[in-house]
């Protein structure tokens, strides 16, 4: 949407790094885990200067689990948002280090992120891993997409 008529910002021109790990930190209070326990928080920034948070929801029927990342993402392009608009996204959950992200969501981020969007990967102690969508999933599966969706 409206990134496409932005100049080109870095991630932190466009919000603090902190801000955004905290804005994880704060969708990781919204999972409903009741199966796993195991919370996950995401947000994502637009180029435009917008969070859309995301975080883990279960069911029953266990296949149907959503990761946050996905619930992030696709909250954004619910709202709009397309490939080339996200400057970031940020992700935490209660692990060792930082989160490692699943292979289904590293496909998801590279698709609406684009291989150089930055990923940041931390914990509830803090730790801290920056990457990319690229860096996350070498060799990735690809359309081309048929036309504009
Ligand atoms: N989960 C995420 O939300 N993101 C990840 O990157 C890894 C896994 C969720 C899915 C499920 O609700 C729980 O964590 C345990 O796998």
């Amino acid at each position: 949407m409206m990134a496409s008529i932005m100049p080109f910002l870095t991630m932190e021109e466009i919000m603090d790094k902190t801000a955004l790990l905290n804005e994880a930190q704060t969708a990781r209070e919204s999972a409903y885990a009741p199966y796993s326990r195991f919370k996950v928080g995401a947000a994502v920034l637009t180029r435009d200067g917008k969070v859309f948070r995301g975080c883990n929801v279960e069911n029953a029927s266990y296949g149907l689990c959503n990761c946050a990342e996905r619930t992030a993402l696709f909250s954004a392009v619910a709202a709009g948002y397309r490939p080339g608009d996200f400057a970031a996204i940020a992700v935490t959950g209660d692990t060792d280090g930082p989160i490692a992200p699943c292979g289904a969501c590293r496909q998801v981020m590279l698709e609406l992120g684009g291989p150089a969007l930055n990923v940041l990967l931390t914990n509830v102690r803090g730790d801290l891993k920056e990457t990319t969508a690229g860096a996350q999933l070498p060799d990735a599966f690809y359309l081309e997409p048929q036309a504009a969706g």
